[in-house]
């Protein structure tokens, strides 16, 4: 059984991680799997729980930004200025590690580490007590990363000492990865919240990488934009074909068609995009239970640049384009 603890025990979650186990807690944007990252057990059983694979690295929690000194051998002044500005914050970063600092299992035997400090106070507090705590996501690999206790159950449950709760995540989607490792082509890995614009004034050149790893969600889902596509006629097309339909989408749509299809989900109300972030996930995850037998998932895309493309790019994941 996994223990669900509230924000006040998380000296019971400090002793979890100290002796070796792993337990789920909050951050900004989605639900971490913590351990102790100087501990071999404990970061052998993050991957077997995850059923991550070995070559996909994990990156470092810390709250003190001067621990990254102890992995790489010179931060130069830019970065430096990212950090001190975006942390705490939902930015990861990617560094060239020092050699021999950290066991091959956390870097995928990389030479690049990423530091992450999340911002959340019961996250900050627990990793201040642990010193360097590993945090991937805490969902089976391929699965929508958790925003709520009850996914992490869904996906963890028997599997993990305890899960810390703190409620629905705030932000609802992974951080942004930045990787400078090669200070010469600076790259975003992942889109976040932390925007492409927000980072060009660093780093000029900055390379947004488009992201080939999916998740695997159990429906095919098709991406509707409300600008160039029209709702009636996805739904009426996919009637025509008899399919069972799930709509993830504002909510005035849904009231709308709600009585064609079979499952909705609120995405959104006044196509409200911070809104929508936050609940995706959740949404995706309901609508993509096997249980509610969908064939097909439409689900609202926006148009625009910043938050906007990072929520894009999420779905452009979990439609698997
Ligand atoms: O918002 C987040 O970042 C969440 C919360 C829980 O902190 N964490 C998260 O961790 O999404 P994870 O492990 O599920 O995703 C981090 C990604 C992985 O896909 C991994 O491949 C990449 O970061 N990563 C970590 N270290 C890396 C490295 N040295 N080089 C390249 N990619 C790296
Ligand atoms: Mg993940």
């Amino acid at each position: 059984m996994t223990q669900i603890l509230q924000p006040k025990e998380f000296e019971k979650a400090i002793k979890i991680i100290k002796q070796g186990g792993l337990v789920a807690f909050p951050t900004e944007t989605v639900y971490g799997l913590g351990a102790d990252a100087r501990n071999q057990e404990a970061l052998d059983k993050i991957f077997a729980v995850k059923k991550r694979s070995l070559n996909n690295p994990l990156h470092l929690n810390i709250s003190d930004v001067n621990l990254v000194n102890e992995f790489v051998e010179k931060i130069p002044a830019t970065v430096q200025k990212v950090m001190d500005i975006f942390w705490p914050g939902p930015l990861t970063i990617i560094l060239p590690l020092k050699k021999g600092t950290l066991p091959d299992i956390i870097t995928g035997s990389l030479s690049a580490v990423g530091f992450r400090m999340p911002q959340n106070e019961i996250a900050l507090a627990l990793i201040r007590s642990v010193g360097i705590m590993v945090g991937p996501s805490a969902n089976i690999s391929g699965n929508f990363s958790p925003t709520r206790v009850e996914h992490v159950l869904a996906d963890l449950d028997g599997k993990i000492d305890a899960v810390l709760d703190d409620g629905e995540s705030l932000g609802g989607i992974e951080s942004t990865i930045l990787d400078v490792s090669t200070f010469t082509q600076p790259k975003i890995l992942r889109s976040g919240a932390i925007t492409r614009e927000m980072l060009e004034e660093f780093f000029p050149n900055l390379q947004v990488i488009k992201n080939k790893k999916h998740y695997m969600p159990n429906v095919s889902i098709i991406i509707i934009n409300s600008q160039k596509q029209d709702w009636s006629d996805a739904i009426a097309w996919a009637k025509r074909k008899r399919k069972r339909i799930g709509l993830l989408t504002d909510k005035k749509i849904i009231e709308k068609f709600a009585n064609h299809v079979h499952a909705t989900y609120v995405l959104t109300e006044n196509n409200d995009i911070n809104l929508a972030v936050k609940r995706l996930f959740a949404g995706l995850r309901k609508l993509d239970k096997i249980k509610q037998s969908l064939d097909v998932v439409f689900v609202q895309s926006f148009d625009g640049e910043g938050l906007t493309l990072a929520y894009r790019n999420c779905l452009l994941k979990a439609a698997g384009s």
